[in-house]
């Protein structure tokens, strides 16, 4: 005997439509969706700090730290629509707002009244190997899936990641 209430059966009707048909299992649906909504909270959230600091630059490298940045954020916006896709293809489902991105995300926000143009840099710096580390994670778990089109788009975007991580270094230093 089902101990559904009718609004839980209208839910779960509701949910059944945005089933995507695909060759993974329930377990791994609920992994791939878990790691890469996370990173996509984190891509988010990295892009937002980027632009936040490519508005707030200051002092004598302004022009080149400020275009830099608008570099990095370009190319931070340009992944997330895949890591979206990635979990829609695989059959769960994703981020819907700013607030369900502030409730996964693992890089932090910087809403200092100034931050010194040095201080962005290996700021940015280190969010971004942070990110290195959760694709590199998210990678783990896709493989283990035999979920290779997400790990092929993964090395991609690791290489880029580690990239704008030695450009934000060798800009400090
Ligand atoms: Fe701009």
């Amino acid at each position: 005997m089902s101990t559904h209430t009718p609004h839980t059966h209208e839910k779960e009707s509701q949910s059944a439509r945005l089933l995507v048909p695909d060759g993974f299992s329930p377990e791994e649906v609920k992994n791939l969706s878990s790691v890469l909504n996370a990173l996509l909270a984190d891509t988010f959230a990295l892009y937002l700090k980027t632009k936040n600091f490519h508005w707030h630059m200051s002092g004598q490298h302004f022009r080149d730290y400020h275009l830099l940045l608008d570099e990095h954020a370009t190319q931070i916006f340009d992944i997330t629509d895949a890591i979206a896709e990635r979990v829609r293809k695989v059959g769960g489902t994703t981020i819907r707002s700013i607030g369900h991105i502030a409730k996964l995300q693992r890089i932090a926000d910087n809403d200092q009244e100034f931050v010194g143009p040095t201080e962005m840099l290996k700021e940015l710096h280190a969010d971004n190997k942070a990110l290195v580390e959760s694709m590199r994670t998210a990678h783990e778990v896709a493989a283990k899936a035999n979920d290779y089109a997400t790990t092929s788009l993964i090395e991609v975007w690791i290489d880029e990641a580690e990239r704008r991580a030695w450009f934000l270094f060798e800009a400090t230093r």
